[in-house]
């Protein structure tokens, strides 16, 4: 099989009190372990895709024929954002950007403040299922936006730096309609050396 889940760098527990137990594991071990393995089906059925990193898959997505493409959509979106997303994640998190990245926030939102609130609000007018995304641009330029269900930034010619899961099963179980509450709780857990490692080197 091409692709495996990458290994989480913490214990389910650790994401506590903010994410609990047993939805980070059921999110890791069902979730995404599901994309992950309707993904390797569907490049199992066309060799020419075999080949392919996953970010390679999602930037050719327009030219792969059906019905793989759906699938590909659907479960190698799936497959990439919850990489992203857990990958930015830490029980013990650098608590702000580094200097460059800091003064790439201050001149497009004003400040680190301005864009977690505005990053926040985005997130809470989310109709349905979808995402919230740092990305960068093909300037460097960074910017927030959402994609509805498993689209991936990387189609939408963006590298993603910070990804914030927006489905109900990331948060459910503890917060139940409480999305709000979730996108709080969820800024603790940011590493902002990870983040900044996506913006230097993607
Ligand atoms: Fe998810």
């Amino acid at each position: 099989m091409p692709f495996q889940l990458p290994k989480l760098n913490f214990a389910y527990k650790d994401l506590e009190p903010y994410i609990d137990s047993l939805t980070v594991e059921t999110h890791y071990t069902k979730h995404h372990q599901t994309y992950c393995t309707n993904l390797n089906k569907a490049v199992n059925e066309l060799p020419e895709l075999v080949k392919l990193s996953i970010e390679q898959l999602l930037i050719k997505l327009p030219t792969i024929p059906e019905p793989q493409k759906t699938v590909i959509k659907n479960s190698g979106g799936g497959f990439y954002n919850h990489n992203q997303y857990w990958s930015t994640l830490s029980p013990k998190p650098q608590k702000a950007p580094t200097a460059n990245l800091m003064r790439a926030i201050n001149a497009t939102f004003g400040s680190l403040d301005n864009l977690k609130s505005m990053f926040s609000g985005t997130a809470a007018k989310l109709f349905g299922s979808g995402w919230t995304w740092l990305v960068k641009d093909r300037n460097s330029a960074i910017d927030i936006i959402t994609t509805q269900n498993q689209d991936s930034p990387i189609t939408l010619s963006y590298r993603p730096i910070l990804a914030l899961d927006l489905w109900e099963h990331a948060y459910y179980l503890k917060y139940q309609n409480r999305r709000a509450d979730y996108i709080e709780a969820w800024w603790n857990l940011v590493d902002w050396k990870a983040v900044g490692d996506y913006y230097f080197n993607s």
